[in-house]
């Protein structure tokens, strides 16, 4: 009997080994659109981790982020962004990750994050807590936005698409202790689920970025909704993550729609 837990973990350690070895390399970037990067590390992380699904799990749906979407009915489905946070691996700066979950039966079961530079193991499974490098994790107890360290990032088509959250990020930058923007959606969310972040939010995600990272959250007692405030799903765009205490003031800040702050910055 083939284990999902333990070759979710196998797999992002697996990952995490081909991205380390292969940034002292020469990898070859190419352009999914102007500032859209794939390297051929995430073809290779991606082509190991499929390979391994089917030969252990032959039956199982397989959703990746580099097109190789397999969908034949409702069978259990793995979620997998072989390297999350392409841009920050094209440049060699350390905060990068791969993300795979397990949902059965329409239900996110596991949820595997791993920071090869960093060397953290995120891991969720549902009902049964979620852990970092085998040590239990919990959100962090901070109760207000100004004392509240946020994360957040942007789409691709940020100069194209005006629903680019730049004001929300302007309106928080006013609300909240400090807001970063480092290029990882599912490190950030892990990181909400340590308690490092206090709050995370995103309005345009794919599943394979945010269906490990919300399991972890949500087993590390944290709370996620959509971006307008009702109830998330991984196959939903948006995000609002948090250690519950300040869920309703993000959602507020969110809700209340443009400030006008951006338009009276010089
Ligand atoms: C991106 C990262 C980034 C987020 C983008 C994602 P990728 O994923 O998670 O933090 O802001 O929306 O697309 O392209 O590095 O896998
Ligand atoms: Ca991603
Ligand atoms: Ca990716």
């Amino acid at each position: 009997m083939k284990d999902p837990l333990q070759t979710a973990v196998e797999m992002a350690l697996a990952s995490g080994r081909i991205q380390k070895d292969s940034l002292k390399e020469n990898f070859a970037i190419h352009h999914k659109g102007e500032i859209d990067l794939l390297t051929d590390v995430d073809i290779a992380c991606q082509e190991m981790i499929i390979s391994v699904i089917k030969e252990r799990f032959p039956e199982d749906d397989i959703i990746a982020e580099e097109k190789a979407n397999l969908f034949e009915g409702d069978r259990n489905r793995w979620i997998v962004d072989p390297i999350d946070g392409t841009t920050n691996y094209a440049h060699g700066y350390p905060f990068f990750c791969t993300s795979i979950a397990y949902e059965v039966n329409g239900v996110m079961v596991i949820g595997v994050v791993y920071s090869p530079i960093m060397d953290e193991l995120f891991v969720a499974v549902r009902g049964a807590g979620a852990y970092l490098n085998g040590n239990r994790i919990r959100v962090s107890s901070v109760q207000r936005l100004k004392a509240s360290l946020l994360s957040t990032g942007f789409p691709y088509d940020i100069t194209t698409n005006p629903d680019n959250n730049i004001n929300h990020f302007i309106d928080f930058l006013y609300e909240a202790q400090a807001v970063r923007r480092d290029g990882s959606a599912a490190l950030n969310l892990a990181y909400v689920a340590c308690g490092r972040f206090d709050g995370f939010w995103e309005i345009h995600l794919n599943p394979w970025d945010l269906a490990a990272g919300a399991l972890i959250v949500e087993e590390a007692g944290g709370s996620l909704s959509s971006i307008s405030g009702g109830t998330f799903s991984v196959y939903g765009g948006g995000v609002i993550a948090s250690n519950g205490l300040i869920q309703e003031a993000m959602t507020g800040v969110i809700g209340k729609g443009p400030s006008g702050r951006s338009q009276r910055i010089p």
